[in-house]
């Protein structure tokens, strides 16, 4: 199992992240209920993205890693939708979406950014990313430009700001299935990008 995480600033480019010594969980149980304790913590100390990407994703890889039955909480696809998502933990005014993704073979997704900061663990299966930059022009403020790529396996985590644009598609014959958590999304700095057309629409 590789032990990657990543992150992905509005540049595109996709910095490899130090990954924290986690010796004093290693025979205890991260649950769930303590994991969304800290990270309510973590919101009320602060507002910068980055600083809570890297507060937040040695919580995650501790959380997947120490509490084993997440991995099996997802819903398997309708074969003409391609995928599904299976919430693991929602509450009226907790603006956080913690959900489990699917993605079957074949699948391709748009090209998008979230509108909010976002973490994504890989439990199995192969997912390429492909990650753009804006590259505006007069006639053009949402043209944007494919800046690099990254091919993540299980085990790996990567983690997004709210302006950074990705797709990502399935490789291989093995579905998809990742653990996926996003702070609270502004709804009106979440497009999808038509990359052809340089045109981008809200979501
Ligand atoms: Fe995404």
């Amino acid at each position: 199992m590789n032990t990657q995480d990543w992150l992905v600033k509005e540049d595109g480019f996709c910095e490899n992240c130090q990954l924290s010594d986690d010796w004093e969980w290693k025979d205890k149980t991260y649950r769930l209920y303590r994991f969304l304790t800290d990270l309510e913590d973590i919101l009320e100390q602060t507002q910068d993205e980055q600083q809570i990407l890297l507060l937040v994703r040695p919580l995650v890889r501790r959380l997947l890693t120490s509490s084993y039955w997440i991995q099996g909480e997802y819903t398997w696809p309708n074969a003409q939708q391609g995928w599904s998502v299976s919430t693991l933990y929602d509450e009226v005014d907790f603006p956080l979406t913690i959900q489990m993704v699917v993605w079957l073979p074949g699948q391709v997704s748009s090209v998008h950014n979230h509108g909010t900061w976002g973490i994504v663990g890989i439990i199995s299966g192969e997912e390429k990313n492909l990650f753009w930059r804006r590259n505006p022009d007069l006639n053009a403020p949402h043209q944007i430009k494919q800046v690099g790529e990254k091919i993540l396996r299980a085990g790996d985590i990567i983690s997004l700001m709210s302006e950074t644009i990705h797709s990502i598609e399935v490789i291989g014959d093995e579905p998809v299935i990742s653990f996926n958590i996003y702070g609270a999304t502004n709804y009106k700095k979440r497009y999808k990008f038509d990359p052809i057309n340089h045109s981008a629409t809200n979501f």
